[in-house]
């Protein structure tokens, strides 16, 4: 049986081990999950619990494609099962873009309870976001930036390009770059 300290280990590693994925293989997100990833997704914080979005789920592959299509960056969007494209108020450029991160992160991690891997796709330019807002339907004054295509990891996809910085490099204790106390 195991035990509590181990249930966390887990559960701090399934936290830790998230990654972009970006190569998909074919095969079709069951409805009840997706809902619940959306559910997830739509519990996230947002400043002064504002929740400033609409999630506008595409599962049409041609549709799909030609998110692809209209990016230099999201081309790994046409090989999804199913993208979500995160559409904000576009009333504050800087918490809007606080909330979008913690939804899109929570978006990729419940998915990840099911197995189904994610990829950030980022319509940055303005003629991508454009190309998206009417492929869409999104009114002018929304922002679109960040669609998160799912899918199931095709078999040869690759967990993620490098690592990451050494824990002491990133991390201080105390002040600016304070070291770790002794144990
Ligand atoms: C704001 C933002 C924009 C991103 N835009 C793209 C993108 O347009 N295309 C892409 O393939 N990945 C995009 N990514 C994913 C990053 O490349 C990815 O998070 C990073 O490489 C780390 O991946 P890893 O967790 O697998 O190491 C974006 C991520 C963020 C946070």
């Amino acid at each position: 049986m195991a035990t509590i300290e181990t249930r966390q280990d887990e559960m701090i590693e399934f936290l830790r081990t998230l990654r972009q994925v970006r190569q998909f293989a074919p095969g079709e997100i069951p409805d009840d999950q997706l809902r619940a990833i959306l559910n997830v997704g739509r519990w996230s914080g947002s400043a002064s619990n504002k929740q400033p979005w609409q999630l506008i789920v595409v599962r049409d592959h041609d549709t799909l494609q030609r998110l692809a299509d209209a990016s230099q960056t999201a081309k790994h969007v046409a090989g999804a099962s199913a993208a979500i494209v995160i559409v904000l108020d576009g009333a504050s450029k800087t918490t809007e873009t606080f909330d979008e991160g913690r939804l899109t992160e929570r978006l990729m991690l419940a998915a990840k309870v099911f197995g189904i891997v994610a990829g950030v796709g980022w319509a940055g330019d303005a003629d991508h976001a454009r190309q998206v807002r009417s492929l869409l339907g999104i009114p002018e004054g929304k922002t679109v930036r960040a669609i998160v295509a799912l899918g199931y990891p095709a078999t040869s996809a690759p967990g993620g390009h490098g690592g990451r910085k050494p824990f002491d490099e990133v991390v201080a204790f105390g002040h600016y770059n304070g070291s770790a106390p002794r144990e």
